[in-house]
Parts: C-alpha cells; sequence; structure tokens
C-alpha cells in the first residue's frame, strides 16, 4: 500500500470528489479542500479520519492556501501530489446574447485561471521537497473553439500554464499532469441533456493513472472524453 500524501481543490462533489474516494482506496493520504466545510466533513467520515484531512479553502486567497500546504504537511509529514481541480462554470456571450452579466464573469476567470496558478504557486516548493506531482484539470473546451465561451478561453489559459510550469520544474524531479475532461456528469453539467457524459470515476481513474506512473514517466496530458462526444 502507497501511503503518499494527496491534497485536491475543489473535493466538496464532483471529480475532486471522486478522486479522493479511488486515491484512498489506493493508499492514499488525502488533503480535501473546497469551501464546502460540511460536504467535505462528510468525506473525511466516509473515508476516515485516518486517511483524510478537510481543510476548507477558497482556492482564490493565496494565504488560505499556503496555510492548507503547511497544515498538510505537519499533518502527514509530507506532500507528494496537489490536484489542482477547482472551478467553476458560466454560460457567456461576447456580443451580449444572453448568458451572465460580465460583472459576474469575474468570478470564474479568478477561480479558474488566478485559483490554479496560485494553488501551483503554494503548492510547488512542498512538491519540490517530495519530487512530487501537480495535476490540473483544464478541459476539453481548453483546446478548442466554443463560440462566445469564456469559460472555453479560462481552461485555454490552464492549457497554457500547465505547458509553462512543466517547463520551470525541469530538473527538480516535480512531474505536470493535465487532465482535460469532456463532458462529465457533475453539478457543473446538470442543465445539459441530450448529450453523452462521462461519470466523474472516469476522470478519477484519468488522474490516477498518471499518478501511479514510475518517478521517471511523466504524463503531461490526458484527454478523457464520452465515446460519441461531439466536439
Ligand atoms: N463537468 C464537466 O463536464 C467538466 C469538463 C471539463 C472540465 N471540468 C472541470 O473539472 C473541475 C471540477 O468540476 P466538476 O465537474 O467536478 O464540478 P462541480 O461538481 O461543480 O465541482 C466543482 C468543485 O470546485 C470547487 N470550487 C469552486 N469554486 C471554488 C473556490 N473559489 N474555492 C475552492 N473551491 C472551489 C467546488 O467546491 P465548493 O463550492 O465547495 O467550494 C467543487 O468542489 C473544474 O475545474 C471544471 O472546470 C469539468
Amino acid at each position: 500500500m502507497s501511503e503518499r500524501v494527496l491534497m485536491i481543490t475543489g473535493a466538496s462533489r464532483g471529480i475532486g470528489a471522486a478522486t479522493a474516494r479511488a486515491a484512498a482506496a489506493a493508499g492514499y493520504r488525502l488533503v480535501l479542500t473546497a469551501r464546502s466545510a460540511d460536504a467535505l466533513s462528510a468525506l473525511v467520515d466516509e473515508l476516515g479520519p485516518e486517511t483524510a484531512l478537510a481543510l476548507p479553502c477558497d482556492v482564490t486567497d493565496y494565504a488560505n492556501l499556503t496555510e492548507a500546504v503547511q497544515h498538510a504537511e505537519d499533518r502527514f509529514g509530507r506532500l507528494d501530489a496537489v490536484f489542482a481541480n477547482a472551478g467553476t462554470s458560466l454560460h457567456t456571450s461576447f456580443l451580449g446574447n444572453g448568458g451572465a452579466e460580465p460583472e459576474q464573469w469575474r468570478d470564474m476567470v479568478l477561480t479558474n485561471v488566478y485559483g490554479a496558478a496560485i494553488t501551483a504557486r503554494a503548492a510547488l516548493p512542498a512538491l519540490t521537497r517530495t519530487e512530487g506531482h501537480l495535476l490540473l484539470t483544464g478541459s476539453n473546451a481548453g483546446r478548442g473553439i466554443r463560440p462566445g465561451n469564456l469559460y472555453s478561453a479560462t481552461k485555454w489559459a490552464v492549457t497554457g500554464m500547465a505547458q509553462n510550469i512543466r517547463a520551470e520544474c525541469v530538473g527538480t524531479g516535480v512531474r505536470v499532469t493535465l487532465i482535460q475532461p469532456g463532458m462529465v456528469e457533475t453539478e457543473m453539467t446538470e442543465d445539459t441533456q441530450d448529450v453523452p457524459k462521462l461519470n466523474a470515476e472516469d476522470i478519477a481513474n484519468a488522474a490516477l493513472y498518471a499518478l501511479q506512473q514510475p518517478p521517471t514517466v511523466d504524463v503531461n496530458e490526458l484527454i478523457i472524453r464520452p465515446t460519441g462526444q461531439q466536439r
């Protein structure tokens, strides 16, 4: 059994919670973060307090993130992997044809871009000490054109960020993996009907695949679409 320590942002539900369950089954110790303290506590109860630690945290708050990393190292003695997975999405139109008002766009950009960036910044000193592994949740929408879709553009930013972080980490032993899901059945996609969707567990399996490679193998990108997704 591995006793490596994995911290997950956006662990309160969806892909993050599914990855926590899969990693716990594979023997990882877990540090679970998100804003919803009750959902994190319920997941710790399910996985067991020896296995998992809940640290409520907003990914747009750098002090919160650095405290979480410190707390994780204090509790488990090391941090081997961090999954920068927290994200949010909104419908947008640059022409103003419906969708969210521009003032609401700010939170999505901060969470998806700034949040992922400062999660990496907070975690990488600890990951350098363990020659660890940073995973980021991008999106299939961060590789293609989606008319009017700012969410897609935030995920393009994550695509570039993962590559730039990997380039800076050369020589440190740190590995960097960009997970790019297609449509997944979670709260984020509950208003999208009649299209094929993956389960959150399918993305958890992809994350575990990358995590469980030998230290000499750096899986840099994984695209996982449901069979039959249009684009
Ligand atoms: N579902 C899809 O089809 C799909 C496809 C491609 C990529 N993705 C990406 O996958 C990731 C996970 O999404 P999901 O589908 O699992 O959606 P979800 O079920 O809505 O989960 C989103 C998670 O992010 C957390 N979160 C959001 N804002 C946060 C903040 N400011 N600080 C801390 N945590 C925050 C949420 O927790 P709290 O609300 O408790 O803070 C929740 O745990 C996201 O990055 C998303 O963009 C999803």
